[in-house]
């Protein structure tokens, strides 16, 4: 079936077939790692639609909003090579009336690991998140793991809210080397690759002693805070998959082993879940 390509909600709504819908929200710039979400949405329902809108509400100042790759042609074509139905694409005067007031808070959750350096981000999320499952009514939506505390805020706030919506995860993609695929991949110089590597080696030690993942994990960060450029550390968390609250000592079951750095100017995220 042909892409369609709605450019705003009435377009959206006029695109509507019989059917079951999978949702798949991106900011644009898609790789492999997206590919693998839009494969995921089509197990799931009849038709999948992707946003594509880089939401301008969880940027904070400062942060790359403006240089956000955008590759909206790149985008049709990977849309239309894994047989999406439509693509929706709106600008930000559709999406956000100009004296808009309410807004989804993301509670505690909003405010640790990730939140804590990005305050107001998950609002943000939640918000737009909210806006596009409004709008474009799914039966399921697809999210990526490498997201972790989005992807719990998300199951969150469609249990709080009763958003008649069924979240899917799809698992994190690698270059072969380990490196989680990211649209922020491409602004790494082979240099700050090369140190950016030591997240996921970070992680693959943590993993390997689940009983000190911390620990393990720490220690080649360190080592990667010595490179040239250094991976400047914002985090490292053994969190409560639930809460992301650092998990207490002897904490034994399920916990997300997350990292965020800088190298360069470019900030990474990267997890993985581990069983302790
Ligand atoms: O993960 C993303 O790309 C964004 O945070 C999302 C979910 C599309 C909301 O803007």
């Amino acid at each position: 079936m042909d892409l369609t390509v709605a450019g705003n909600r009435a377009e959206l709504a006029g695109a509507r077939r019989p059917g079951s819908y999978a949702l798949v929200p991106t900011m644009g710039a898609l790789h492999d790692g997206h590919r693998s979400l839009i494969r995921l949405a089509h197990e799931q329902a009849d038709h999948v639609i992707v946003s594509i809108f880089v939401n301008p509400l969880q940027f904070g100042p400062g942060e790359d909003f403006g240089r956000y790759p955008r590759t909206f042609e790149h985008d049709l074509e990977v849309c239309g090579e894994e047989g999406v139905s439509v693509v929706f694409a709106p600008a930000v005067e559709d999406m956000y009336l100009p004296d808009r007031q309410v807004s989804v808070s993301a509670g505690a959750m909003g405010t640790v690991a990730e939140g804590a350096f990005r305050p107001g981000h998950f609002d943000g999320v939640l918000t737009v998140v909210l806006k596009l499952f409004n709008l474009t009514r799914p039966d399921v939506a697809v999210f990526g793991q490498k997201d972790a505390q989005q992807l719990a805020l998300i199951r969150r706030m469609v249990a709080d809210l009763d958003v008649p919506v069924t979240i899917v995860a799809g698992q994190t993609v690698r270059e072969p080397d380990g490196l989680a695929l990211s649209s922020r991949n491409r602004y790494l110089s082979p240099d700050d690759r090369a140190t950016a590597l030591y997240l996921s080696k970070a992680l693959r030690a943590g993993a390997a002693s689940p009983h000190r993942a911390k620990e393990a994990a720490k220690a080649v960060l360190e080592e990667a805070a010595r490179l040239k450029p250094p991976l400047l550390l914002d985090y490292l968390t053994l969190a409560d998959p639930a809460t992301f609250d650092e998990v207490p000592a002897g904490h034994r079951g399920e916990a997300i082993l997350a990292v965020a750095a800088k190298v360069g100017t470019t900030r990474l995220i990267d997890n993985v879940v581990l069983t302790v």
